[in-house]
């Protein structure tokens, strides 16, 4: 019950990370770099936030017209509905003449830029204009999707427990996008096939693979790691489908006989590549340890996906549980399972001093032909 209510509490918290101005400009930056124009005339909806004070709203408000917006909608989520339920409201709500004490409670909000309101001949941040949704934000409501709908683009930080929902809500209705999420997610049964069929790939991401987040809560981030009023997350990426440059770059690797000779990696160095029991492919425990002349199937970790560039290789499955049966790879042999109590159908294995060893989730691909 005690770790029940542990994980409940961690996962309540892990909805309340706000994220900081320099990684949202960071990750923009990618996409306006590739395409100056990947914005202009463009419905820019951030779902999920807190306009009054988020960085989503205030970058996108403040680059509204650099980047040639048509129209910004940001709407958060009501404090009644969210799992942590401290919030005060902010000096600009209750100032403002649109304040209702109640609904501020129950309802969300909706901030809209899409015209000159104060007339100063530009639009930014200070043409911002407010009213509480009819519902609490959420954005599985009717309201929320109309608005997804109206949208051309969908760029958040979603609730990191809802993050499957949120990622179908997404593709359900063919949108744009550019969203944080847990680098675990590639290999969710809703993610995986999007991602195999380049229909999404990660955006250029956070320096280290791993970010601070504003967050009232308590870090437990290591002394050298920790920064006050911030949270550390590590694994955390960047979803989307909008085209970047860096995932034209083709990674530089060696040859496997190079590789052989001046691995940095004890693993390969001297030794070579473990070939699977149960599927036609080589196991990689390095992204910079592919070899770059062989051509069959390779089994690599998740994290290759930070530097996967299209052109250079394909990916032709995952190489766990369920999906991996789906590729093809063969069940285990049962006799195995003394040796590995830990051993699933749809797992790669190699052999290894006898033992069967089944490598941390890989992602199966091959040289682009
Ligand atoms: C991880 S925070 C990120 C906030 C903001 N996008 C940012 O990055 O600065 C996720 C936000 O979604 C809100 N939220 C939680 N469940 C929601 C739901 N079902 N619909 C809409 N928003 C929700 C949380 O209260 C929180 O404010």
């Amino acid at each position: 019950m005690a770790n029940n209510n542990l994980a409940n509490a961690k996962t309540a918290k892990n909805d309340e990370f706000y994220t900081q101005y320099q990684d949202i400009q960071n990750e923009i930056n990618a996409y306006l770099e590739y395409d100056p124009d990947v914005f202009r005339g463009k419905t820019v909806l951030l779902p999920c936030d807190d306009p009054e004070w988020s960085n989503f709203t205030k970058f996108f408000a403040q680059n509204f017209e650099n980047i040639g917006l048509k129209k910004l909608i940001s709407t958060s989520y009501a404090v009644e509905s969210k799992k942590i339920k401290d919030w005060q409201p902010t000096l600009f709500e209750t100032d403002s003449p649109y304040y209702d004490a109640d609904k501020s409670r129950t309802n969300g909000k909706i901030f809209i830029l899409d015209e000159d309101i104060n007339n100063d001949g530009r639009f930014n941040i200070n043409d911002l204009h407010w009213s509480y949704l009819e519902g609490d934000g959420d954005f599985r409501s009717d309201e929320v999707k109309a608005l997804r709908d109206e949208a051309d683009i969908i760029i958040t930080n979603p609730p990191f427990s809802l993050f499957r929902e949120f990622f179908s809500w997404i593709m359900e209705a063919e949108k744009k996008f550019v969203i944080i999420g847990h680098q675990n997610a590639i290999t969710y049964k809703e993610v995986f096939p999007y991602i195999k069929s380049n229909n999404v790939w990660l955006g250029l991401g956070f320096s280290g693979g791993a970010a601070h987040f504003i967050s009232n809560y308590q870090d437990v981030a290591t002394a050298g790691n920790h920064i006050e009023g911030m949270i550390r997350v590590s694994g955390v990426v960047w979803y989307t489908n909008i085209d970047h440059g860096r995932r034209h770059e083709p990674l530089p690797l060696m040859s496997m006989e190079d590789n052989i000779i001046y691995s940095k990696h004890k693993e390969i160095r001297g030794k070579g590549y473990k070939r699977y029991e149960n599927y036609e492919a080589i196991d990689i425990p390095y992204t910079d340890a592919i070899p770059i002349d062989y051509d069959g199937e390779m089994g690599v970790p998740k994290t290759f996906l930070d530097k996967y560039c299209p052109e250079q290789f394909e990916i032709i499955g995952l190489g766990h549980g369920n999906l991996g049966v789906k590729l093809g790879i063969k069940p285990y042999d049962r006799a195995l399972k003394k040796l590995n109590p830990g051993m699933r159908d749809g797992d790669l294995f190699y052999m290894e001093d006898g033992l069967p060893i089944v490598p941390y989730t890989r992602i199966v691909i091959r040289k682009k032909q």
